[in-house]
């Protein structure tokens, strides 16, 4: 994000996988593999497993129940495949938008395992096909603001990380929550770069981890995520910019402290901790007040206005309450 960048990219490598919209869908309503699965049933014993676990196939529906959890869809056109997984924020396979799309295939995503950490009852080394049948898998239709101006609506497939942390059982000691995501030099190209000290991490507090639309994401468009989208499973915290939902996540651990985001740490005055939306506050660099959808950039293509919270307010707004937003950016 420090980089300015082409707008150019919308170079797909794999174009098996786009996927046409009617066709999506029209899968949407016939496949429903693996949601509705063993919820919860696979506790028993799941920390003892090791990584023997093999990842579901590419191309793997995962078509997940639509979600009932409030704001989690939204009546907006969903971004077309080819842009959402064309147009990407993955430094590790480089920092143009379209290098993710063409690096991001030597990503090893099998066998995975999620290291659990830190102020927690249960924790341990979780299996990703563990993690995937949890809980119930629901489709979210979710906006996307990025702070660099621009705009998404991604259909995802996941469950609420809400689910993971309880049954984890942190600690009445854990006030926050720092994901760390896969740094390996031998398959991602960028690491090791100096744009950011790697690994790539993030955090959240407490609540705003447990808050329902905190979404752990296996999927999207019905289907397991693409490599440059963060596969095997990554975070998506809708009313936050982008860059708070780290992408193939190897590790959560529920701490006591602030967390130091990579971000933060790169520079601290262009992004804070909470990273909220807020058309009200500007990054130093770009206003926030609107926002270019992508996928409609026509020449005359109006900006949208940003909405407070990427218009989460009425779901999220109270967890800030009383807080100095200028401040706390
Ligand atoms: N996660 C990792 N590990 N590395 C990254 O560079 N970029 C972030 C976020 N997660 C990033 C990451 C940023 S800046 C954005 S906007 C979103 O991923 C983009 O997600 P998308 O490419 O799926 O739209």
């Amino acid at each position: 994000m420090l980089i300015k960048t082409r707008d150019d990219g919308l170079a797909h490598p794999f174009p098996s996988e786009i996927t046409p919209q009617g066709v999506y869908q029209d899968r949407r309503q016939l496949l429903r593999l693996m949601a509705g699965g063993a919820a919860g049933a696979m506790l028993a014993g799941w920390a003892a497993r090791d990584a023997r676990a093999q990842m579901p196939a590419r191309g793997t529906r995962l078509v997940g129940q639509t979600s009932a959890v409030s704001g989690a869809t939204t009546p907006e056109k969903p971004t077309d495949f080819k842009d959402a997984s064309g147009y990407n924020n993955f430094y590790e396979f480089g920092l143009d938008k379209s290098d993710p799309a063409r690096n991001a295939h030597t990503l090893k995503t099998a066998p995975w395992t999620v290291s659990i950490e830190g102020l927690v009852k249960k924790p341990g080394n979780y299996a990703l096909e563990d993690l995937l049948k949890l809980s119930a898998l629901e489709e979210r239709i979710y906006r996307l603001r990025c702070v660099e101006g621009w705009s998404m609506v991604i259909p995802w497939v996941g469950y609420s990380l809400a689910e993971l942390i309880r049954k984890v059982e942190p600690l009445g000691t854990a006030k926050y929550v720092e994901f760390v995501t896969l740094a390996d030099r031998k398959t991602m190209p960028y690491v090791g770069s100096s744009v950011l000290d790697w690994p790539y991490v993030e955090g959240l507090r407490m609540d705003e981890a447990m808050h329902p639309l905190t979404l752990l994401a296996f999927g999207m468009y019905g289907e397991m995520l693409p490599k440059q989208n963060g596969a095997p499973l990554r975070l998506v915290v809708p009313w936050k910019y982008g860059f708070k939902s780290g992408k193939s996540l190897v590790k959560i651990r529920f701490t006591d402290q602030q967390p130091a985001t990579a971000w933060n740490l790169a520079a601290p005055r262009e992004y804070g901790f909470y990273s909220n939306v807020n058309p009200q506050v500007d990054h130093p660099r770009w206003s926030q007040a609107t926002e270019r959808r992508i996928g409609e950039d026509g020449l005359f293509a109006k900006r949208r206005k940003t909405l407070m919270f990427n218009g989460y307010e009425a779901q999220v707004g109270q967890l800030y309450a009383g807080m100095d937003l200028k401040k706390y950016y």
